[in-house]
């Protein structure tokens, strides 16, 4: 709901629970008013009404108080957006903004408030759209001025700006990482300066996801307190700054682009969007904030996010490169008998892909392993009652390929430099048009190949060389690969409706709410140790909901990371807290195996719709090896899902009971496994003996309201 103040300069933007203000003042700065509890369209005025601050000697009156602070003027903050005119315009070249307001409009849910600056002639709209207590802001530039003006380069052009209320301290949480350890949970003082996470290497990058929670006073609790949230929606480089201004007011501003060197270059009659920045606010501590942000994920951002998401198997732990199509065969027959409803074939299906070192590119089958193409695979996983996928990574190529040696300028390279090589591969310069037409081809071929019903999108390296010989601009690659593999996803998906995507780069270096709006899932990391993996999944829900969060049970020992052995048990009850699958080579499974393995799939099945829809709250968390028993607990209605582990047992001491969240205090749950009626206010708390013992233990537990 929006509401316009009685002069038409002031707005209130409110959700179930919160609200959102801001104001075009009277000398046309727009200030920033209120983000917190719901209020209404008086308080909203009165916070208008009251005076400025009192001018302070050497500070700007307008820092830490603006929507979007622009680059010149009277301010010292970090500005969102900062411009110039390409070539001298007159005399010099002209640099910053200055704006006035132009109009505002309201449509639905959206707010979009004008300014113009008529020396360069840059139309800026400032978005704002309420989708539930998550309030959506963006910028658009549109160069209006003549034919012959001079273009802007949009130095920066940051999403938004976020103000948060005066507060005596804050603290900032972040989640960090690097391959096969994504998204683990730091919590810190802020201070005054600025923190400053991002990535500068083309991709989000394993090292941080594009989020950042702040609650006051480090006040919050999993259940209760203030917490503030932001989220970016962008899947190529970017940076969120989080700064405490001299006077203690916090601003967080966040954007594509890691520098200020140059993103876009915008001619005159051309518009420019930025991706979304989304802001929440919660009362409910870290947890309410967490479900506001999945419920918001699941209802307008994920696609067909009612649909629960199949179990999967994945070839890769397996096989590593060394596929042929008798023994995918195999383990599609394996598959099929633990209930696996989809069944993927990694790398190695393509080119002269037999390692690393060859074949990106080239997105037709191997001869010599699948003589006959894809179908026949493809047709006899279905025979067995699953669907089919397979995997890509698109956007790479080896200098070993046709696709190469047809065109060694399509990569991004500076001439006459060393093109650096990860993993022997090299980047498509997707800024390209010829390149974009090359892909859509290859993939919507390949997708009429074979009935193919899911695709699992890799990307294994980072940008290095970001060079793009010949293009006046070459800045504009790295924002124009984002979109282009946007484009390209969001042709593949309406040409080919039944299709799902996954994102994966390396495990989780692809994760944010840009590629979650066209993709159905997500790889989460390519550690899949169960225990681990605890720590990573509470870092992931911490913003993304189970529903898009892919595990797999691999085999024990495991060898591709730490030759940690787990049972069954463990790996299962882990990987069941997200999109179930299963990665490992199940030729080598006992019969005593694969039928365990059948029992834990079909519990899976019966627990998905409250693990893929339900409310999370997350009861105690993980704290490693050495640390005490962690749990969560799903909610879908009537039905609760406690999954519960434990590392090790210490000194014969019983597990303590685990206090039960969001369940109602007045009725009784009727405990699945056992038939123990519980009474609400008991689970609430005294809580629920898990039973778990020993080393590595994990339990499922399913209540339902009676
Ligand atoms: C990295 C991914 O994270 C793995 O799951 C696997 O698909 C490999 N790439 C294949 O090269």
């Amino acid at each position: 709901m929006i509401e316009i103040g009685a002069d038409g300069r002031t707005w209130l933007l409110s959700g179930p629970t919160s609200s959102y203000a801001l104001r075009v003042a009277d000398d046309d700065a727009l200030l920033h008013l209120h983000w917190g509890p719901r209020i209404t369209l008086a308080d909203a005025e009165s916070l208008a009404a009251e005076p400025p601050p009192a001018p302070r000697p050497f500070e700007a009156p307008l820092d830490g108080r603006e929507e979007y602070p622009v680059e010149g003027g009277p301010r010292f903050v970090r500005p969102a957006l900062s411009l110039r005119t390409e070539q001298p315009h007159g005399t010099d070249q002209i640099r910053g903004t200055e704006w006035r307001y132009r109009d505002a409009s309201v449509e639905g849910d959206l707010l979009e408030v004008r300014f113009r600056d008529e020396v360069v002639g840059l139309l800026l709209t400032l978005r704002y759209g309420m989708r539930g207590d998550v309030v959506e802001r963006s910028a658009v530039l549109a160069h209006e001025g003549p034919a012959d003006a001079p273009a802007l380069e949009v130095l920066r052009a940051d999403s938004a700006t976020w103000t948060l209320p005066r507060r005596d301290r804050w603290r900032l949480s972040q989640l960090h990482g690097r391959w096969a350890a994504e998204s683990r949970l730091t919590r810190s003082e802020l201070t005054y300066g600025e923190r400053v996470i991002g990535s500068r290497r083309g991709h989000t990058g394993h090292q941080h996801l594009p989020w950042v929670a702040l609650d006051a006073d480090g006040e919050a609790t999993e259940e209760r307190g203030e917490v503030y949230g932001c989220a970016l929606a962008w899947s190529g480089s970017w940076r969120i700054a989080v700064h405490e201004l001299p006077d203690g007011a916090v601003q967080i501003t966040g954007g594509t682009g890691h520098d200020d060197a140059g993103q876009d270059l915008l001619a005159p009659g051309a518009t420019l969007t930025t991706p979304v920045f989304a802001g929440l606010w919660s009362g409910g501590g870290f947890g309410g904030a967490s479900r506001a942000w999945h419920a918001y994920q699941r209802a307008y951002v994920v696609p067909e996010a009612d649909r629960d998401r199949p179990v999967l198997y994945n070839s890769w732990e397996a096989t590593g490169f060394g596929i042929s199509e008798e023994q995918q065969r195999a383990l599609a027959r394996r598959a099929a008998e633990v209930g696996v409803e989809l069944f993927v074939v990694d790398d190695g299906w393509f080119g002269s892909r037999t390692s690393d070192r060859a074949g990106l590119g080239d997105w037709t089958p191997n001869p010599d392993r699948f003589p006959s193409g894809l179908k026949p695979l493809a047709d006899d996983v279905h025979t067995l009652g699953m669907r089919f996928g397979i995997w890509v990574e698109p956007e790479m190529v080896n200098p070993d390929s046709e696709l190469y040696r047809a065109h060694p300028d399509w990569v991004q390279h500076f001439p006459g430099r060393t093109r650096t090589e990860f993993r022997n591969q090299l980047i498509l310069n997707l800024a390209r048009e010829d390149v974009q037409a090359y892909l859509w081809e290859r993939l919507d071929a390949l997708l009429n190949s074979a009935p193919i019903d899911y695709v699992k999108w890799d990307f294994n390296r980072c940008f290095t060389d970001a060079g793009w010989p010949g293009e006046p601009y070459p800045q504009k690659l790295w924002n124009a690969h984002v979109r282009a593999l946007y484009a390209l996803l969001d042709r593949l998906r309406d040409a080919h409706p039944g299709v799902a995507f996954e994102s994966c780069s390396g495990g989780g270096a692809r994760v944010d709410l840009g590629i979650m709006a066209r993709t159905d899932q997500v790889w989460t990391s390519d550690n899949t140790d169960p225990l681990d993996r605890l720590a990573i999944q509470h870092g992931f829900s911490q913003l993304h909901p189970a529903r898009v969060m892919a595990a797999w049970v691999t085999d024990s020992p495991n060898t591709q990371l730490n030759d940690r052995v787990s049972s069954l048990r463990f790996r299962f009850v882990s990987a069941m807290a997200g999109v179930l699958g299963l990665g490992g080579d199940l030729t080598e499974w006992s019969g005593e195996e694969l039928a365990e393995a059948r029992t834990w799939v079909d519990l899976y099945k019966e627990i998905r719709p409250v693990v893929q829809r339900g409310d999370l709250y997350r009861l105690r968390a993980p704290e490693g090896v050495t640390g005490g028993p962690s749990a969560i607990q799903y909610v879908l209605g009537d039905d609760v899902v406690v999954l519960a582990w434990l590392p090790a047992q210490q000194y014969g001491e019983a597990t303590a009971p685990v206090r039960l969240s969001g369940l109602d205090a007045l009725a009784s749950y009727e405990c699945r496994e056992t038939g123990t009626v519980h009474r609400g206010a008991v689970l609430l708390h005294h809580g629920l003996r898990t039973g778990l013992r020993g080393d590595l233990d994990a339990t499922v537990i399913r209540l339902r309201r009676i």
